[in-house]
C-alpha cells in the first residue's frame, strides 16, 4: 500500500522515523501529522519551535500552528499561543471541536484550557541565552541604521516544522508548527498558520508545507500555488521548485531582495520533493519505497 510522509528540516528525522512506522501500520494521516509535529514542538534543541522556542522581543514565546485535513478540507490553526508546548495539537482540537478554523491568543489559549491542556514553561535556560544575545545584535543594528530597524530576520532562525502525509487510506493532511520569527514583535503572526501560505492539502491532488520568512512567503500563497501546480501535472519536486522559483523573482524583480523561502511538497501516489530559495535546506522523507532519509536540497537561484 502507498504511503507517505514528508517534513521540513532535518530536525524532523524523528518524528518522520515514529510517523512512518505509524501510516505503515494503518495509521491515518491527521494523526501522523500532529505526531511528527509534536516530536519537534517537545525537543528543546529545535529553536524555533514549541519548548524552547526563541521568545518575542519581549521575551515570551509566542507560538503558531495549523493542520489541515485533505479529505473535506477542513482546517484548525491557533496563533500567539502562549504558554502550551504542543500547539499543533490545540490546532486540531480546533480543527475537531471548534466550529471555526482560527483561534488566536487569549481566545485560543481560554480554548486550551477548556479541553484540558496543560500549560508550561517554554522558555528554556538557553532560549533565553539566545533571547539576550540577540536583543544586543538587535541594539547594534538599530544603532547602525539610525532606530530603523527592520532587520531582525537575519539574527536568528524562522524554521518551521511543515509536515505533509498520505496514510494507506489515500487520504492526506498537512501541518506546521513554529515560535516564528526569532525577536519577532508581540503579536506578529507569519505564514505558518495561513492556510495556502504555510500549509495546503487536497486528497485529490497532494499537498505542500512552508518554512522561512513568513513575511515573503505569504505574498505568494506559495503553498495554494505549488499544490495547483501538481494539479496541472507537474511533479511534487517540480512544483517546489517552480512554486519557490517564481515567488522568488517576483520578489525579486522590485524589492531586490527576499528572504529564506522553502517548501516540501507531495502527491497522493507517494512522491515526494523540496526546494529552497537558499543554500541550507533539508528535509526528512519516507514513504513505502523509501526508508526515512534526510534530503539535502540545490538552491533554485
Ligand atoms: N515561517 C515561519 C514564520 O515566518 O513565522
Amino acid at each position: 500500500m502507498t504511503w507517505s510522509i514528508i517534513a521540513t528540516w532535518n530536525f524532523s528525522i524523528d518524528g518522520v522515523k515514529a510517523a512512518a512506522e505509524f501510516v505503515a501500520k494503518g495509521g491515518k494521516s491527521l494523526d501522523a501529522v500532529e505526531m511528527a509535529a509534536k516530536y519537534v514542538e517537545d525537543d528543546p534543541a529545535a529553536d524555533t519551535i514549541g519548548y524552547g522556542g526563541i521568545p518575542n522581543l519581549e521575551g515570551e514565546v509566542e507560538l503558531d500552528a495549523a493542520i489541515m485535513n485533505g479529505e473535506d478540507l477542513s482546517i484548525g490553526a491557533v496563533m500567539g499561543v502562549k504558554g502550551y508546548k504542543n500547539p499543533i495539537s490545540i490546532a486540531r482540537k480546533v480543527l475537531t471541536d471548534s466550529p471555526h478554523n482560527i483561534l488566536i491568543g487569549q481566545g485560543a489559549e481560554e480554548f486550551a484550557a477548556r479541553n484540558g491542556f496543560e500549560k508550561t514553561i517554554l522558555l528554556t535556560d538557553e532560549s533565553i541565552r539566545k533571547w539576550l544575545d540577540a536583543k544586543k545584535q538587535l541594539a547594534e543594528i538599530s544603532k547602525e541604521n539610525k532606530g530603523c530597524n527592520k532587520a531582525n530576520h537575519d539574527i536568528y532562525g524562522h524554521d518551521t516544522v511543515g509536515i505533509v502525509a498520505l496514510d494507506t487510506f489515500g487520504k492526506m493532511a498537512s501541518g506546521t508548527s513554529t515560535s516564528g520569527l526569532a525577536m519577532k514583535h508581540k503579536g506578529r503572526v507569519g505564514d505558518s498558520p495561513l492556510v495556502g501560505s504555510g500549509f495546503y492539502v487536497d486528497n485529490y491532488i497532494g499537498g505542500a508545507a512552508a518554512t522561512g520568512v513568513g513575511e515573503d512567503i505569504m505574498k505568494g500563497c506559495i503553498c495554494f500555488y505549488a499544490v495547483q501546480l501538481m494539479k496541472e501535472g507537474y511533479s511534487p519536486q517540480e512544483a517546489a521548485e517552480l512554486a519557490v522559483k517564481k515567488i522568488h523573482d517576483r520578489l525579486f524583480e522590485k524589492n531586490g531582495k527576499v528572504g529564506n523561502i522553502a517548501i516540501v511538497c507531495a502527491d497522493n501516489k507517494g512522491n515526494f520533493g523540496g526546494a529552497a530559495n537558499h543554500e541550507g535546506f533539508e528535509y526528512a522523507a519516507a514513504s513505502d519505497k523509501t526508508l526515512p532519509t534526510i534530503y539535502k536540497v540545490k538552491p533554485v537561484i
